[in-house]
């Protein structure tokens, strides 16, 4: 790569459903960092490469930019002047953002009281009309695809599958910072479409299946150029209170302090389930205790601090690895789909309060002395 980067359609332009006539719609999304943990494997007492693909990093703040510049884009190409959506949270601050940078109306549907501060921010700083329901996010995604129905609405969740397209880069760039697929990757799951996204991502880079042009008989880019020799296992975790994929049927009331995948009927079910069972993989449930320890266990013992539903996957792998469902010498990638700055109230709620002294030296140093290393 030469020059600076501009964003993931102009990076990875060959294998995504654009062309020289779709406007590029960029914050300069993607290309996020992969980090490796250190200390968690020693604090687990395991043999194991974990690493974080951080999407908090994104522009704002999730890995929703990755599918919103490649929606918007087409929404733009196609002429459209307003975008809609429903959210937990990050999809309507990234839709808001990308239609401010498009210069088009965006209209987001939130559940009342259920969506974390930051997101809430986010979506009214760039001057979407928000729109927030006596309902979930389920209500608000059947909402949507009514309105789309007789409004001049393009949709912005990922039922377009023009966000997939977008998010299924997140597979490239692991494949190109690892050399080749990690044995697992784990990801939290709501709605489903991310999931799906990855695996679309991953298997299109063996030339295993191929979405993204119609060349596919003849000369396809995308199997001409394989990125990888064999796909990951995939790894979907959930939230206890909101777990259709481990029920095995829709969820009417569903329920966890990880706002972002509070989601009880996930509009990719298929596209998961086929993840899940062509992987070889598994789908399991964590409970909100289990994803805030996780959380609180990532921010100390590694420096990254990601939002609560991301924590589900560390909260999974964790688990899993003292199980013995995941062996030794194993690479897991997980992706943490946001940034804890989302979310500071969950933050605040569980962490160690500040301590309020007197602006005078010897109370500080008292304090400070009560927590030196010995
Ligand atoms: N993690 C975060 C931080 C999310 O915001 C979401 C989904 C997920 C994980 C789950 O991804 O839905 O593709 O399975 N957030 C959506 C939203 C629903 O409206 O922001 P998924």
């Amino acid at each position: 790569m030469t020059g600076h980067y501009t964003g993931l359609i102009n990076r990875y332009r060959a294998r995504l459903p654009v062309s020289e006539a779709t406007p590029v719609i960029t914050l300069n999304e993607g290309d996020t960092p992969l980090v490796e943990f250190f200390n968690l494997p020693k604090l687990l007492r395991k043999k194991v490469r974990i690493l974080g693909k951080f999407e908090g990093l994104n522009p704002t703040g999730s890995f929703k930019d990755r599918g919103m510049t490649m929606a918007v884009s087409k929404a733009v190409e196609s002429g459209s002047q307003a975008i809609i959506c429903a959210s937990t949270g990050n999809t309507s601050a990234s839709a808001a953002a990308y239609a401010a940078r498009a210069g088009i109306r965006c209209f987001v549907l939130i559940p009342e009281g259920k969506i974390a501060l930051g997101k809430l921010s986010q979506a009214m700083m760039h001057g979407s009309v928000v729109i927030q329901i006596r309902g979930n996010f389920d209500d608000g995604m059947r909402l949507v695809q009514e309105l789309a129905e007789t409004m001049p609405l393009d949709i912005v969740n990922s039922i377009n599958p023009f966000r997939l397209q977008g998010q299924k880069t997140i597979a490239f760039e692991v494949l190109q910072a690892l050399g080749d697929a990690p044995d697992y990757h784990a990801l939290p799951v709501g709605n489903a479409g991310n999931i799906s996204a990855h695996w679309i991502g991953y298997s299109e880079a063996v030339g295993k299946r191929c979405g993204s042009c119609n060349q596919c008989e003849n000369d396809c880019p995308h199997l001409r150029d394989k990125l990888a020799t064999r796909r990951p296992i995939m790894i979907g975790y959930q939230a206890s209170g909101a777990a259709p994929f481990m029920r095995g049927h829709m969820v009417d009331e569903p329920e966890t302090v990880a706002t972002a995948i509070r989601i009880g009927h996930p509009v990719s079910w298929d596209m998961a389930w086929a993840a899940k069972n062509e992987s070889g993989g598994w789908f399991d449930e964590r409970t909100d205790e289990e994803i805030l320890h996780a959380q609180k266990l990532l921010a100390e013992s590694e420096g990254i601090f990601c939002e609560p539903a991301s924590a589900a996957s560390i909260a999974g792998v964790c688990k899993d690895l003292e199980r013995g469902l995941i062996g030794d010498g194993s690479t897991i990638v997980c992706t943490l789909t946001g940034h804890g700055l989302k979310d500071p109230d969950t933050a605040i709620e569980q962490s160690t309060k500040p301590v309020v002294v007197d602006a005078k030296r010897g109370a500080i140093e008292s304090v400070i002395a009560q927590h030196l290393p010995q």
